[in-house]
């Protein structure tokens, strides 16, 4: 019986590692990968399940063993030019359900899709590993600063709050992560803080050091050997780790499997292994059809897409049935509009429905109810500040105040969500309200604009929403009719203080995205331009659209919520964008 993981001489990790969070840090060829196949190999020997991230496609060697001539591990690679199974960028949910369900131990190879497959892929995967996985899996990421960075591109937000939150929540789900970088100094801090064991092979760059440091500082531990970072051969480390107690230098074992990342030296060409464990194929594929067909029955696009279909028959039967000529006497017919089997199916889909409003409510409450529901907004803030995370309670980290690394500086002190009087609150809708003017605070904006950047509808829930929040004093809406946050809105979004303010930058983003694409290149040139203006036609020409009908009335949607102001035909950069 496996005890635990071996991984170096005198260093057996605990099967408990498997939901641990790791850091693996080094230059490339420090050893990196190696120290992470020995981990996984040691789990797949222990039978516990682990999944690879991998945006290098250099990972398939786990399949080989170390000569080439035998067998590896007998698990799937997902994607790549290797890969068992083709990997599709629309399929991070159908893989991440199977993988919860299966237990499947596997590598998801990333490194043929484009940067926004990418994105896709591992945002999908992320939010829904965490909402389905329930038993112990360990997750592998490498290059994981591409996906878990400090410093996020706008589009990659949500990926990085998808990531955040699988590392921080996972436990309780009993997900684990390594994670592997050779940039420690971009890697997201605040996420740097919530590893538990860090191994540090070779580190030559200052930066890197410094992030190091950083960390070591905040759990309390010994910084003397910092020094002797640079001078490590390759897979010699120094595992610092509260948890196992350890902190120490030590020459990790070299991985059994083959080594697919190596380079090829000189003459030596890259070797080919020979062979390659035998996986189950069919059984695999089988597994994925169940679970892409469950999938698609919970999915509201899915729902949505046969409501449409089923709306169009209904009309087609409707056109069909309409008598060509009027009848010169008028009789009462009854048609049959829809057959029994369409309306049970209609049933059935507005049951379901109903069903994944419920789940969406679920997990709007979830939030809510968690400690940490305001995630989401801190990491969409996150350039602006770093969320200091209280480290997990399975150890006492001793965090010393006047040498504490930067990236702890403190969010906004938070409290808890005010909520526990049994009183209003705000449904998902008007919660995004409220968090949309957290964000902008001390910035106004109009009602309309704010439904607009809540993502809501002009109908009668988004006004029901907005005389709530103003009838409960969460909002409000001066005698110009500008809307502001109140001090009980931040309370029941958690917080104590506004954010801080929004820089201009920040605040036209947040106007970009609520508008459509053609009306968003036009605002773009109005920007650019501005102070000066810019007459319509010429406005048209530059954001490549026709002086048609849509385009005036992007215009106009850019106008009423003061991103543009028209004056006869000229056109000009609106108030709401000046800071
Ligand atoms: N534990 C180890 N013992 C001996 N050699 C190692 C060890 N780890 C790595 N190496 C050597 O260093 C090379 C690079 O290791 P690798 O794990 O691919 O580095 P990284 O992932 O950090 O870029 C390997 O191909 C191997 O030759
Ligand atoms: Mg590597």
């Amino acid at each position: 019986m496996t005890r635990g993981i071996r991984i170096a001489k005198g260093l057996t990790l605990p099967l408990e590692a498997v939901t641990q969070t790791f850091g693996l840090l080094a230059v490339r060829g420090g050893g990196k990968s190696n120290t992470a196949a020995v981990m996984a190999e040691g789990m797949y020997e222990a039978g516990l399940p682990f999944v690879v991230i991998d945006p290098e496609g250099s990972w398939w060697g786990l399949r080989s063993a170390a000569d080439g001539k035998g067998p590896g591990l007998p698990i799937p690679i997902f994607g790549g030019d290797r890969g068992d199974v083709p990997l599709e960028e629309t399929a991070g949910q159908m893989i991440a359900e199977l993988i919860a369900k299966e237990r499947l131990s596997c590598v998801l190879d990333v490194s043929e899709f484009s940067e926004g497959g990418k994105r896709r892929f591992l945002t999908d995967f992320a939010v829904n590993i965490l909402k389905r996985n329930k038993d112990p899996l360990h997750l592998i990421l490498e290059e994981a600063d591409d996906y878990i960075p400090q410093k996020p591109m706008r589009e990659s937000a949500r990926l990085l709050r998808a990531w955040q939150n699988v590392v921080r929540r996972g436990r309780k789900k009993g997900l684990g992560v390594t994670m592997i970088t050779q940039r420690s100094a971009v890697i997201n801090k605040d996420v740097l803080t919530q590893i538990e064991t860090l191994i540090v092979h070779r580190i030559t760059s200052p930066q890197d050091r410094k992030a190091i440091e950083g960390w070591v500082v905040y759990h309390g531990q010994k910084q003397e050997i910092l020094a002797s970072l640079s001078g490590l051969k390759p897979g010699e480390a120094w595992v610092w780790s509260p948890w196992m107690e350890i902190t120490d230098q030590f020459q990790i074992y070299r991985r059994k499997t083959f080594d697919s990342a190596a380079t090829p030296t000189g003459a030596k060409r890259r070797r080919r292994p020979a062979t390659l464990a035998d996986i189950d194929l069919g059984a695999i594929k089988e597994q994925m059809a169940e679970t892409i067909e469950r999938v698609k029955e919970t999915d509201p696009k899915e729902l949505k897409r046969r409501i449409k279909d089923l709306e169009r028959e209904l009309h087609s039967q409707k056109q069909l049935t309409k008598a060509p000529t009027p009848a010169p006497e008028p009789q009462l017919v009854e048609v049959p509009m829809l057959t029994a089997e369409e309306r049970a199916l209609l049933v059935e889909v507005g049951e379901r429905l109903v069903e994944v409003g419920g789940v969406v409510e679920a997990s709007v409450n979830e939030l809510r109810a968690s400690n940490d529901g305001l995630g989401g907004l801190i990491g969409s803030v996150l350039n602006r500040q770093k969320a200091h995370v209280p480290p997990r309670p399975q150890y006492q980290p001793k965090p010393r105040r006047e040498d504490a690394p930067q990236a702890t500086i403190s969010t906004p002190p938070r409290s808890e969500p005010a909520e526990s009087d049994g009183g209003y609150r705000p449904r998902a809708g008007a919660r995004r309200m409220l968090e949309v003017l957290a964000r902008r605070y001390p910035l106004t904006t109009t009602r309309s604009q704010l439904r607009l950047m809540a993502k809501l509808r002009k109908s009668g829930t988004s006004e029901t929403y907005y005389r709530e929040l103003l009838g409960n004093g969460l909002i409000q809406e001066d005698s110009e009719g500008w809307v502001l946050i109140t001090d009980s809105g931040l309370g029941i979004l958690g917080l104590s203080s506004p954010l801080a303010p929004m820089t201009k930058e920040e605040n036209i983003e947040s106007f970009r995205g609520i508008f459509r694409a053609g009306a968003r290149r036009m605002l773009d040139i109005l920007i650019e331009i501005h102070p000066q203006g810019i007459s319509r036609e010429e406005l048209f020409e530059r954001a490549e659209l026709t002086n048609s009908g849509t385009s005036n009335t992007y215009l106009r949607d850019l106008a009423r919520n003061g991103a543009a102001e028209v004056n006869g035909n000229m056109v000009c950069m609106g108030e709401a964008l000046f800071l």
